[in-house]
């Protein structure tokens, strides 16, 4: 493993920019820049057309960027089937991979296949999946991701009612004794990340709010690494 999701604060708020929003035609420029405004690490929305209605991007796209980066590669999976692309990815370099419990593959399976590719674990909800369904695995996870839209696409509006699910996922995991990165992801920008932050996630997941920033993206990074005075772990 390249980079290393467990290096980053468990007890700071970290910024994972989503791709999805960004330049597809300026990707590695757009990548570039916001590994200059701060962020740290990239995250990647994989999207199959069949779990989640729409298609992202596929390996050749995270091998390209896997030449010109020194991030960590969260990869999150929107797939049917994770056990077949957790090889794929991993291999296209991914350093990480999140995938969704409510996919078709045995969640005990998918987590031995991302560890025998050599990466991190994580497992995510849907908006109306409660916390409890990832009760059996939290032992193997290395990050827990809330998803604060429906999954499938950038620029929706922050379900704030996911708030309770993030205090019970953040109580689970203080329960544990691990460390566990608590991800969120969707509509998240300088406002709503107060309500995250207070509710117990320490990494953000921001596409929309970060690359189209009207002020640039290093004043985006930034206005969410100051949330992290708030974070309650
Ligand atoms: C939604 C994706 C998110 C999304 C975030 O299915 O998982 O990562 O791109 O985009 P914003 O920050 O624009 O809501
Ligand atoms: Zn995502």
């Amino acid at each position: 493993m390249k980079y290393d999701i467990r290096q980053l604060p468990y007890d700071q708020v970290t910024v994972a920019p989503s791709i999805l929003a960004a330049d597809f035609g300026t990707l590695d420029a757009d990548v570039a820049k916001v590994a200059a405004a701060g962020a740290d690490l990239l995250h990647l929305d994989v999207m199959d057309g069949h779990f989640v209605p729409n298609l992202t991007m596929g390996p050749p796209l995270v091998s390209s960027l896997r030449k010109a980066s020194t991030f960590c590669f969260d990869a999150h999976l929107m797939v049917s089937h994770p056990l077949f692309y957790t090889p794929v990815f991993a291999k296209a370099g991914a350093d990480h991979i999140t995938f969704h419990v409510e996919s078709d593959d045995d969640p005990a399976e998918v987590i031995a296949a991302i560890k025998a590719a050599g990466c991190t674990v994580g497992m995510t909800v849907k908006p109306k999946t409660p916390a409890s369904a990832l009760a059996p695995y939290i032992d193997d996870l290395d990050l827990i991701l809330v998803m604060s839209v429906e999954p499938g696409f950038g620029g929706q509006s922050f379900m704030h009612d996911m708030m309770d699910k993030v205090a019970e996922f953040r109580r689970m995991i203080r329960d544990s004794k691990r460390n566990i990165h608590l991800q969120i992801d969707g509509g998240i920008d300088r406002n709503t990340v107060y309500e995250a932050v207070r509710a117990g996630a320490n990494m953000m997941v921001a596409g929309t709010s970060v690359f189209r920033a009207p002020d640039g993206m290093a004043a985006a990074v930034q206005a969410l690494h100051d949330a992290s005075k708030e974070l309650v772990i």
